[in-house]
């Protein structure tokens, strides 16, 4: 933001106020609100009139009244200790003209991007629209930035642009955990969503010195190691995936830890009787619904060695205990370490509110899907376009200069 001129500019700032919210529309979680604070307070210091771009859930293009963001207009005025406006429209002219009478140091925050399909679509059209709003934009969002959308590529096309505080502490944070961490660095992958996780610890065996495995990513792994899971959940179509993933784990010297013993029942379903077995002990009609005691040791033992910790995604039906122990446990363990520690996902966040963890961890990221695009060294559309805009402003201002 420091090579943009701010001050008393229009700014369109893109933020990720995407808040797990509860069925009557309590934020559970107002996290991602306090992460975009800094930046806010940077451009009212400029005393700019910040225009706050964001959506909530997924509309798919309606207006959806339990999706406005409306509600978040009290906790972000709490939040900054100032007025917020709400514009209950992103586009059009009663937006354009309430975002023009408001005066410099104004916090304006307009109505869900995704009420409009053409957001998602990156419509050249809405994309103009939304620029007729400001004069620069800013874009934090780093949870968002893996999404091709008018709000994240198209701006930077249009405006002036720049990066906030939060997408480059997010970006130079996991550049520094995953290239130049301390070592030894340990990745522990949980979760479900093997398509997307596959990539994901493709790559982490080349960073980490050790990875480790829970979650249903871990039952497909067992699989692939001929370890008869049951009728736990597996994706049989990256088994073979999978086994050429132990292989070069072998030959690059990444150790993955795979859980040893299981809490294993019928089914999914609270109050059902659950027993812990060994991992080759499993029967045909066991599901593996969390890691046992005997897995935690191990990997207990694993992170206290650790000097650098990246955490994405539960091991276990966190959701329903009992089977929420084992993570518990696991984020116990990642605390009582001496490593640097990150944690990352919408679940992983929600298991660490559970068990009341997370202010002991050194960083949590505000994304899921876009930090494990970065894990899996994928470049991220909103930081491509922005590099793209600032390599056509550096184009520009140089063929401007005299020969
Ligand atoms: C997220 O919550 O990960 C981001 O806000 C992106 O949301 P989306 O998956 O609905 O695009």
């Amino acid at each position: 933001m420091d090579n943009l001129e701010l001050t008393n500019q229009t700014v369109l700032v893109r933020v990720d106020f995407n808040v797990p919210l509860s069925p009557k529309g309590k934020i559970l979680d107002d996290y991602r609100l306090k992460a975009h604070l800094p930046t806010i307070e940077y451009l009212l210091k400029k005393n700019a009139k910040i225009v706050l771009l964001a959506h909530l859930g997924r509309p798919r293009g309606r207006v959806v009244s339990d999706l406005s963001l409306n509600k978040l207009v009290p906790t972000l005025t709490k939040l900054l200790g100032r007025d917020v406006t709400f514009v209950p429209d992103c586009i059009g002219r009663m937006a354009e003209q309430t975002v023009l009478k408001a005066p410099p140091g104004s916090i304006l925050l307009m109505e869900n991007l995704r009420f409009y399909k053409e957001e998602v679509e990156n419509d050249k059209n809405f994309i103009r629209k939304l620029a007729y709003l400001g004069g620069a934009y800013v874009n934090d969002a780093f949870a968002t930035c893996h999404r091709p959308h008018a709000s994240i590529i198209g701006l930077p096309s249009l405006l002036p642009s720049a990066a906030g505080l939060l997408l480059t502490e997010e970006l130079t944070r996991l550049d520094h955990m995953l290239n130049t961490p301390e070592r030894p660095l340990t990745m522990i992958i949980g979760g479900a969503k093997l398509a997307r996780k596959m990539e994901v610890l493709s790559h982490a065996i080349f960073k980490a010195n050790q990875v480790i495995v829970g979650g249903a990513v871990a039952n497909t792994l067992l699989a692939a190691k001929d370890v008869d899971v049951g009728r736990s959940l597996i994706e049989p179509d990256y088994i073979e995936s999978m086994r050429d993933l132990l292989v070069e784990a072998g030959i690059v010297g990444c150790r993955i830890l795979l859980p040893q013993d299981a809490v294993v029942a019928h089914m999914l379903q609270e109050n059902l009787p659950s027993i812990t077995k060994k991992i080759n002990q499993l029967e045909m009609g066991d599901m593996i619904l969390d890691v046992g005691p005997q897995t935690l040791k191990v990997w207990s033992r694993v992170l206290q060695k650790s000097k650098s910790i990246i955490w994405n995604g539960p091991v276990g039906a966190y959701e329903i205990s009992p089977y929420d122990e084992g993570t518990h446990n696991l984020a116990n363990a990642i605390v009582h370490s001496d490593a640097k520690t990150l944690a990352a996902g919408r679940d992983t966040l929600t298991a660490l509110r559970k068990c009341k963890l997370r202010h002991k961890f050194d960083s949590i990221s505000t994304a899921g899907a876009a930090f494990l695009d970065t894990l899996a060294d994928r470049e991220l559309r909103g930081v491509k376009a922005l590099k793209e805009a600032q390599g056509r402003r550096v184009g520009d201002s140089s063929s401007r200069k005299p020969a």
